[in-house]
């Protein structure tokens, strides 16, 4: 059985490729998951793809991935970055490794983006990339697990 990553995204990503475009441009949501999927094939990770925008429920899913025994988590938990301890204590209290992925640069944004509850918790930090800071996740998550990458 292939190990497993969850990709957890919080509130408002849904709205992806409407949102704000110029900020975070025109790929989807269903896209950013296809990306996640090829990058997941390529380094031999099952991917458990998720969204809500329900803080509690992004705290269960984090809860969830640590009773699986789960390979990683990469988390892009969206505004609630700044706000919740509620995640960051759940980040604690599992021994995975969290890669917290943002697809733009919050340092180079609003002053209250450069708080993040989850950095202070999470393995690695990857932002303003786009999309493609997921499939970067992924690979970091199959390097820290020696997971054989297929080229
Ligand atoms: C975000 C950055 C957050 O500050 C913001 O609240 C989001 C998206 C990003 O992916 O760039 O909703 O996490």
């Amino acid at each position: 059985m292939k190990p497993t990553v969850y990709v957890i995204n919080g509130p408002n990503l849904n709205l992806l490729g409407n949102r704000e475009p110029e900020k975070y441009g025109r790929a989807t949501l269903a896209d950013v998951e296809a990306l996640c999927r090829t990058a997941g094939e390529r380094h031999g990770f099952e991917i458990v793809f998720r969204q809500s925008n329900h803080e509690g429920e992004l705290v269960s899913w984090i809860q969830e991935a640590g009773r699986a025994g789960a390979a990683g988590i990469v988390l892009n938990a969206a505004a609630y970055t700044h706000t919740s301890v509620a995640i960051l204590d759940a980040i604690a209290a599992i021994t995975l490794p969290v890669i917290e992925v943002h697809l733009t640069n919050i340092h180079a944004r609003e002053p209250f983006r450069r708080t993040s509850y989850v950095s202070q918790v999470a393995k690695g930090v990857i932002c303003g990339l786009g999309p493609q800071g997921y499939g970067l996740a992924i690979a970091g998550l199959a390097g820290l697990a020696g997971q054989e990458t297929r080229t």
